[in-house]
């Protein structure tokens, strides 16, 4: 598999430098890293702290052969993927947290985005973003709300930015052709082994309401299999947040 890959020094947002490309035609694959981001995003508009030369910031534009469908899945095997390349390189296990959210020893570590554009003419473009702490400056720690940590603190070798970045995209290109071969099912157990909440007591946040409940893990579709009074129910993304009770 081949990717394209533009570096730029300083972009508000990869995921948005993509995005902004879309009105012309895009090879699936293509990626963008930049150095620094002075817009870079999480979910629902909240900043990503993206200081200059530290960490990593790679958008992946893929698009949704079997439509929207597929889309549910992305951040699951990006996740995967994520994990993948770690534990190639370093030999370190990551915990995944659903839906978006990838840590390590009960803290984050690295964030995935998914941006979807085209639904009302029918195209399914996806730009898939991903920012993984390396090295983390003081200065930028302390705007981050949550707790935070690295990678480097973890490994006792200087991590190589090119080998990982690398890494990480021919992960998302062999996740991204095994779900359009075979869907996520078969990539499930191997979620569910990393899963950080799996059989855990949660809360699930949606705006002002708060649930408390068990992960039983997640199905085909990547929803949240969320245990409450007795009964399972499947959680679809987008606006809920799960923290540990
Ligand atoms: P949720 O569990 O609600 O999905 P999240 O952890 O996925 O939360 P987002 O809603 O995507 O978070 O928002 C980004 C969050 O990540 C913010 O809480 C912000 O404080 C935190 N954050 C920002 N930059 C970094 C960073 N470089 N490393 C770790 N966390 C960060
Ligand atoms: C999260 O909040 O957990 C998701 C964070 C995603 C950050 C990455 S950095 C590269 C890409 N560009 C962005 O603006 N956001 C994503």
């Amino acid at each position: 598999l081949e990717n394209q890959l533009e570096v730029h020094t300083l972009i508000d947002s990869t995921n948005d430098f993509i995005l902004r490309k879309l009105p012309n035609q895009i090879d699936t694959g293509q990626v963008c890293i930049a150095e620094y981001q002075s817009a870079g995003r999480g979910r629902r508009g909240r900043q990503w702290v993206s200081p200059f030369g530290s960490h990593l910031y790679l958008s992946y534009y893929h698009y949704l052969e079997q439509g929207m469908s597929q889309a549910m899945g992305l951040s699951l095997l990006t996740a995967l993927a994520i994990s993948d390349a770690i534990n190639e390189l370093y030999q370190i296990d990551v915990e995944l947290k659903w839906p978006n959210d990838v840590y390590y020893q009960g803290v984050k570590l690295a964030g995935i985005l998914i941006d979807l554009e085209g639904q009302t003419t029918g195209e399914c473009h996806s730009v898939i973003g991903v920012g993984l702490n390396l090295n983390m400056p003081e200065q930028a720690a302390s705007s981050i709300t949550q707790a935070w940590t690295d990678l480097q603190r973890h490994i006792d070798i200087a991590i190589d930015r090119n080998e990982l970045a690398a890494s990480i995209i021919a992960s998302i290109s062999k996740r991204l052709a095994e779900q359009a071969d075979l869907g996520i099912d078969s990539m499930l157990d191997e979620w569910h082994e990393k899963d950080l909440f799996k059989d855990k007591t949660v809360k699930l946040i949606t705006g002002e309401k708060v649930q408390h409940g068990i992960c039983r893990g997640v199905n085909s579709s990547g929803a949240l299999l969320f245990e409450i009074e007795g009964h399972i129910k499947p959680i679809y993304g987008g606006e809920v947040s799960l923290r540990g009770a």
